[in-house]
């Protein structure tokens, strides 16, 4: 079971290829998603002269990410993450491939929090806007999920936080575990999926969960221009009511030492949370 992984040389790339050193991960200098071309010959290239199987899932996690990089070159971000991301869908399809695209929780205004696959989208930023019209690109694709999240490096990387701001976020190890679970156990799982810690953490709990010895300041969010969303908190039932019996039999599985068994654990409570890291 090949996938494909764009973006693998960014902060979830590498540590999805911890967990799954096996799958393909092309470098933006010989697979550059603004290149449809160039990734097609990419992919052929790799299953005819290295005998790979083709692969059955995409996961496009290639992006421009930082909110302060789309700012400053909105039409280059354009590019990347809503054009870019026509070409990976048009790939899988040619590969007759499962799409998988990372979205973003700042999809949603962050005004209310513990938002649904369902409720309706107002991005507030450049950066959003440009993944949502990466969603709408993955959406003209039958075989695609949408993954909205939220994750961040661990150790937390600043030195404050917002305390008045809730938040899914996971550290990127749980995503990453969450991620190949997915590919490997919902490869029938379509439409939109929200991945997410579901305490409902503000910002400032989660930099003490994942990083409980540093010393991070709580901050107001209005203390940031524009102020940083309220509330970006994701309701993950969807994933929860398709995963959960899964984890659990692994659990029960594991217990009872079954050879083999391979699925990742939940992290405990404690090492759940987020950053602010787009
Ligand atoms: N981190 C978060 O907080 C967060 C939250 C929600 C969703 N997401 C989404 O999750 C995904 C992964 O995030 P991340 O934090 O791992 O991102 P990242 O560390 O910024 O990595 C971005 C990756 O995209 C690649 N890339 C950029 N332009 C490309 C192009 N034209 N062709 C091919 N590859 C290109 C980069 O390659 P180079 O190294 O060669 O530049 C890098 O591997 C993104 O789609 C992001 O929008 C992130």
């Amino acid at each position: 079971m090949t996938a494909l992984f764009t973006g693998g040389s960014g902060l979830l790339g590498q540590h999805v290829r911890h967990l799954r050193c096996n799958w393909l991960y092309p470098e933006q200098r010989e697979f550059d998603i603004l290149n449809l071309r160039e990734m097609q010959d990419w992919v052929q290239y790799v299953t005819k002269r290295w005998g790979v199987e083709k692969p059955h899932t995409i996961i496009h996690a290639a992006a421009m990410k930082t909110s302060y990089m789309v700012d400053e070159s909105p039409m280059r971000a354009m590019r990347v993450n809503i054009v870019g991301t026509t070409h990976v869908v048009e790939l899988a399809e040619q590969l007759g491939a499962k799409l998988i695209y990372i979205s973003t929780d700042y999809v949603f205004d962050g005004e209310r929090g513990d938002y649904l696959e369902t409720d309706p989208v107002s991005p507030q930023t450049k950066y959003a806007w440009s993944k949502l019209g990466g969603e709408c690109a993955a959406r003209m694709y039958d075989r695609s999920l949408i993954i909205r999240t939220s994750f961040g490096p661990t150790p937390f990387p600043y030195e404050r936080a917002y305390a008045d701001q809730h938040t899914s976020k996971l550290p990127v190890t749980e995503f990453a575990a969450r991620l190949v679970r997915i590919v490997e156990e919902g490869q029938e799982v379509y439409g939109v999926l929200h991945v997410g810690d579901h305490a409902g953490r503000t910002m400032w709990e989660y930099a003490k969960g994942v990083s409980p010895h540093l010393d991070v300041e709580p901050v107001s969010r209005l203390s940031s221009n524009p102020p940083a969303p309220k509330d970006v908190t994701l309701d993950s039932s969807r994933y929860e009511s398709i995963f959960r019996p899964k984890i659990d039999k692994g659990r029960r599985d594991y217990d009872h030492r079954k050879p083999g068994w391979d699925l990742q654990p939940e992290a405990p409570s404690s090492d759940r949370g987020g950053s602010s890291g787009e």
